[in-house]
């Protein structure tokens, strides 16, 4: 401990070596984390090492159907047949064609049509690995080097998983309707896999998508036979005590290191505004949107009271796009509230790469239609999105096959985020407090290219002999808002920092951002969900020290983004990389001092039994193991070395375009700063969504 400790002090980052690192037993996540909850922690079991990474993976959506060579225009799913073999193609139906399909090119008509098709038009067919950038689903073959990648290199590496729903294939193909037996069918053949990859000591945590269920977006509250049939499908990962809370809501919590860090699966669709059999959150009502924040509120204040940490997962993410507006404005509440307690939040359902914020001032300008309308419309948005006329692919993206339109609405998206950024408050006047981040993550299914996340955690303290000191302890008891106000004290200021250059730029929006415009009246009923309104009923548990806002145990330091490029390179099998990481250069290799000088050898020993690297050495583009070489010294002369290591630099810096210490608040400010500061790396951002 003494070396942590001094390693802190002197503010080296990562070092570790992941061998150093299993040297010292720590616990890990138990065979069933859930059961052992009476037996005190002292007495469990040592387990596998924590290895301070997680996997989030979402929206695979595998298709059994798919097959290579088809037409966009069937979903990939059939090939333009001469006209006598097209009518038996279309009177295929859904329950017959359940299985996975074997169907093979036999013959020669329909390579003649591929082959010419090709010549006219590049990829104008499914691949077959995958069809990026088409309406297609997952293939089979994607699947399956998915989880053949994942179980080769990150079953032992991760602690646990994080798996945000749509496990089925979307409704594209009206000859070849989806059925609730083959969602179930579909999703339980997922499940197979990741405990075939995963085996049955890690904690996986999965949550329910929109196109799991049978019609697609739709689904009332529990108990039923659906919620029945996901417990079931789900045994595995659902903690027993939650039994009956999931078949009321589909949804629970998960200790994945017990005592100390879960994982909630939130099932957002009772909060989605597509699910019109449900209406939304009104406080007091029994609407299941409702219920389940009641029920979200309890748990974060039940984890929070006891010393843990949280992670907000979940399949549809909190945007006011998406949710009913109180039940955006009470996820908002939430996790304002208790952004001591909650580390982050992870989302799927966009299959684009992206991040946004929930601030105060969002949320207070959040217009609230009452009494609510099933029969909403998309005005209500916030100033940012009102015009609609700027958001021609608004309504297409709720497309009528349950998929998100995200080509036009990528745009879209992007031009709100960049004005999001451009509209924050600068230096002092910006509150860390009134701001979370939120996010999404690209998904498996080639919206554009296929792709995994792999986050990693502060685990200091979480070993043999458990460091208190290193935790966070919920000390505040909480704060009201008094009336007159405004802010309060210097806990959550933002500082800007030298390497953050961006023109100041002062309240852009006078009356929105600052809060000079009369709140809105608490008194009256639409209001009562307001900051502004909320904060004066019920605390809020801030602290510059909680794991989300300062780099201490449990704190997300950073994550890898994995994508499959090439898919389209019929002849040989693409190989899973590194998109690129939100680290910086150092951060990543085992030596701080390699490459710039900042690093100093005896210094460096010192944190190696706590922090493995974020991504294991052979990951990293252009590794080479002389790179690494402890007789490095002698070969230093060597030309090819020098070759390979200027190439190695080269691709470290291309994967490195962030450079964040870590995922805490203040940096994911820093960064939207610097986004919106910089037309480069605004370009990189985007081209990475
Ligand atoms: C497939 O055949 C249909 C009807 O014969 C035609 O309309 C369509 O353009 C063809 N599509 C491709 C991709 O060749
Ligand atoms: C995928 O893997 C499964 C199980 O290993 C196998 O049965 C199936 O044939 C594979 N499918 C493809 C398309 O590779
Ligand atoms: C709405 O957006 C359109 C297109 O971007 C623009 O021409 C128009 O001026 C905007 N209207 C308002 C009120 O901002
Ligand atoms: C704050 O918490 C402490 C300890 O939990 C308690 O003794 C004290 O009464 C609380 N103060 C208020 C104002 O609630
Ligand atoms: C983890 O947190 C501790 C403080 O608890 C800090 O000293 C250490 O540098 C952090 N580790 C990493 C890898 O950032
Ligand atoms: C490296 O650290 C050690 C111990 O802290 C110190 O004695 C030494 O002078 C440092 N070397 C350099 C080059 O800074």
């Amino acid at each position: 401990m003494r070396s942590i400790l001094l390693a802190g002090v002197l503010g080296l980052a990562i070092t570790a070596s992941a061998a150093a690192a299993s040297d010292q037993a720590v616990f890990g996540p138990s065979l069933s984390p859930y059961d052992s909850s009476d037996i005190p922690s002292s007495l469990r079991p040592k387990r596998r090492p924590l290895k301070g990474r997680f996997l989030h993976i979402t929206d695979i959506h595998p298709d059994p159907h798919y097959k290579t060579g088809a037409t966009f225009e069937s979903g990939c799913h059939r090939k333009n047949k001469s006209k006598k073999g097209k009518g038996k193609a279309l009177e295929h139906v859904a329950e017959q064609a359940e299985r996975i399909d074997e169907d093979e090119v036999d013959d020669d008509d329909e390579m003649e049509v591929e082959k010419k098709k090709k010549d006219k038009n590049g990829v104008d067919l499914a691949g077959e690995w995958g069809t990026a950038v088409s309406k297609c689903d997952t293939p089979m073959s994607l699947v399956n080097i998915t989880f053949d990648w994942l179980k080769k290199e990150w079953k032992d590496e991760v602690d646990f998983i994080v798996w945000t729903g749509d496990n089925a294939r979307h409704d594209i193909d009206r000859s070849l309707p989806r059925s609730t037996s083959e969602i179930y069918k579909l999703n339980r053949m997922i499940v197979s896999k990741m405990l075939d990859t995963f085996g049955t000591d890690i904690p996986i945590v999965p949550s329910i998508g929109n196109n799991d269920i049978w019609p697609h977006n739709v689904m009332a509250a529990g108990p039923s036979k659906l919620t029945e049939e996901f417990l079931h499908i789900w045994g595995k990962f659902i903690p027993p005590d939650f039994a009956h809370v999931f078949e009321r809501g589909a949804y629970y919590s998960s200790e994945v290191i017990p005592d100390r860090l879960a994982v909630i699966s939130l099932n957002t669709l009772f909060w989605y505004d597509s699910n019109t059999l449900v209406d939304g959150c009104g406080d007091h009502s029994n609407d299941p949107g409702a219920l389940e924040m009641d029920w979200l509120d309890v748990q974060l204040s039940n984890f929070r009271d006891r010393g843990m940490q949280v992670w907000l997962t979940g399949h549809v993410p909190p945007h006011m796009g998406y949710y009913y507006d109180n039940c955006y404005l009470r996820y908002g509440d939430l996790a304002l509230r208790y952004q001591d307690t909650i580390v982050g939040h992870l989302f799927g359902h966009m299959n684009i790469d992206h991040f946004f914020f929930i601030d105060v001032d969002e949320l207070e300008s959040t217009p609230v239609a009452r009494p609510k309308s099933k029969a909403r419309s998309k005005k209500n948005f916030s100033p940012l999105t009102a015009n609609l006329s700027s958001l021609p692919s608004l309504e297409t993206r709720f497309s009528s096959d349950g998929r998100v339109i995200t080509f036009g609405g990528g745009d879209t998206l992007k031009e709100e985020l960049k004005k999001d950024f451009q509209d924050m408050p600068s230096g002092k006047n910006l509150k860390l407090k009134d701001y979370v981040a939120i996010n999404v993550a690209a998904s498996v299914i080639p919206t554009y290219l296929p792709g995994v996340r792999v986050f990693s955690y502060n685990i200091s303290g979480l070993g043999d002999e458990r460091n208190e000191d290193y935790f966070y302890q919920p000390h505040h008891n909480g704060s009201l808002l008094e009336d007159d106000e405004e802010e309060l004290g210097d806990e959550a200021e933002y500082e800007e920092d030298d390497d953050v250059e961006i023109t100041k730029k002062k309240d852009r929006r006078p009356g929105h951002r600052h809060g000079k415009k009369p709140k809105d009246d608490c008194n009256k009923v639409e209001n009562e969900d307001k900051p502004h309104c909320v904060f004066k009923r019920k605390p809020r548990y801030y602290s510059k020290q909680s794991p989300s806002r300062s780099n201490r145990a449990l704190s997300p330091l950073g994550y890898t983004q994995f994508y499959l490029p090439r898919l389209s390179k019929q002849s040989e099998t693409p190989n899973w990389e590194i998109e690129y990481t939100t680290y910086k250069k150092d951060m990543l290799l085992p030596n701080p001092g390699n490459g710039n000088g900042n690093g100093n050898e005896s210094q460096i020993q010192t944190d190696q039994s706590v922090q493995p690297l974020p991504i294991p050495l052979h990951l990293l583009p252009e590794f080479d193991d002389s790179l690494f070489d402890d007789n490095s010294e002698t070969v230093k002369g060597d030309a090819e070395i020098q070759k390979k290591k200027s190439k190695f630099e080269k691709a470290l810096k291309r994967i490195t375009p962030w450079k964040m210490s870590d995922l805490t608040i203040p940096n994911y400010i820093k960064l939207s700063r610097k986004l919106v500061g910089d037309k480069d790396m605004w370009d990189k951002f985007q081209e990475l969504m």
